[in-house]
């Protein structure tokens, strides 16, 4: 894993969409992997100013979203497919038909979790996969206990992930009770992994993921055995790693040498 600690959610944003970027220049046909969630929120509106500013070119590329939730169609305002259009689509140049999220209106999940699987693996896989994290450190809709090798799947939401969506949705409204998502499995076959995380609600899964045990009580430290994920924390979501100002020390020097080689 390696550690990049921001100031502020501003500047790891930008660090993330720099980082996209980089990947898009280095292969414009990347298959890359998005998240919804507050999370990428800034990390989009910075691609989106990067595509319109420096014209960073998504044309050639296609994109797999982590989840969605059964029941919505895509274009309910809570659908993880209305978020994507909204919030990033809308706005680059992407060929809506190279962009893929679960298909949560499917009435067979099952076989369309697995035709996810499928389509994944004919794009040849993901090059980069963007995460957020729960604060019980889930990632994906992958929740606490979930498998360390599962595959993309429909899963029952918790009930503190259903209550804490509930205000999001009217009172005489269907509310999804189930989603499909990614497996750990999935995520962590993707080439390169770029986790977000802010704000010091999600300091102590940011310390559980880091400096924790492998477990899938806390999903996210799946990443732990993942050969290139990058975390990038704000101060905040930092503040609880025992081992900060060694993660500071390692991530400057690794800078310096970098540099030294002309490769930053
Ligand atoms: C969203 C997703 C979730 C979120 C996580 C954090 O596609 O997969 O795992 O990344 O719930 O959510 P926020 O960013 O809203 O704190």
């Amino acid at each position: 894993m390696r550690i990049v600690i921001k100031e502020n959610r501003y500047e790891a944003s930008s660090f993330a969409a720099e980082t996209i970027a980089m990947q898009l220049q280095k292969k414009p046909n990347s298959v890359l992997g998005l998240a919804t969630g507050s999370t990428p929120t800034l990390c989009y509106e910075q691609l989106i100013r990067l595509h319109k500013e420096h014209y960073v070119d998504f044309s050639a590329a296609s994109s797999f979203n982590l989840d969605e939730y059964h029941g919505l169609s895509p274009d309910h305002p809570q659908s993880y497919r209305y978020f994507m259009q909204q919030k990033l689509f809308d706005h680059i140049n992407i060929d809506i038909s190279n962009t893929h999220v679960p298909d949560g209106l499917n009435e067979n999940p099952i076989q369309a979790c697995a035709d996810y699987e499928n389509e994944i693996n004919a794009h040849g896989g993901i090059d980069l996969q963007l995460l957020g994290i729960g604060r019980n450190g889930h990632i994906g809709f992958n929740e606490p206990t979930s498998g360390l090798q599962s595959r993309t799947r429909i899963k029952t939401l918790t009930q503190s992930t259903t209550h804490a969506n509930s205000r999001f949705f009217g009172d005489e409204e269907f509310q999804p009770e189930l989603a499909l998502t990614m497996g750990i499995g999935t995520i962590l076959e993707a080439k390169k992994i770029l986790l977000l995380a802010f704000g010091k609600e999600k300091s102590a899964a940011v310390q559980t993921m880091i400096e924790g045990a492998l477990s899938a009580y806390c999903p996210a430290s799946a990443l732990q055995l993942h050969p290139d994920a990058i975390i990038v924390l704000d101060r905040e979501a930092a503040s609880r790693l025992e081992h900060i100002e060694f993660f500071i020390e390692v991530e400057e020097k690794q800078q310096a040498l970098m540099k030294s080689l002309n490769l930053s």
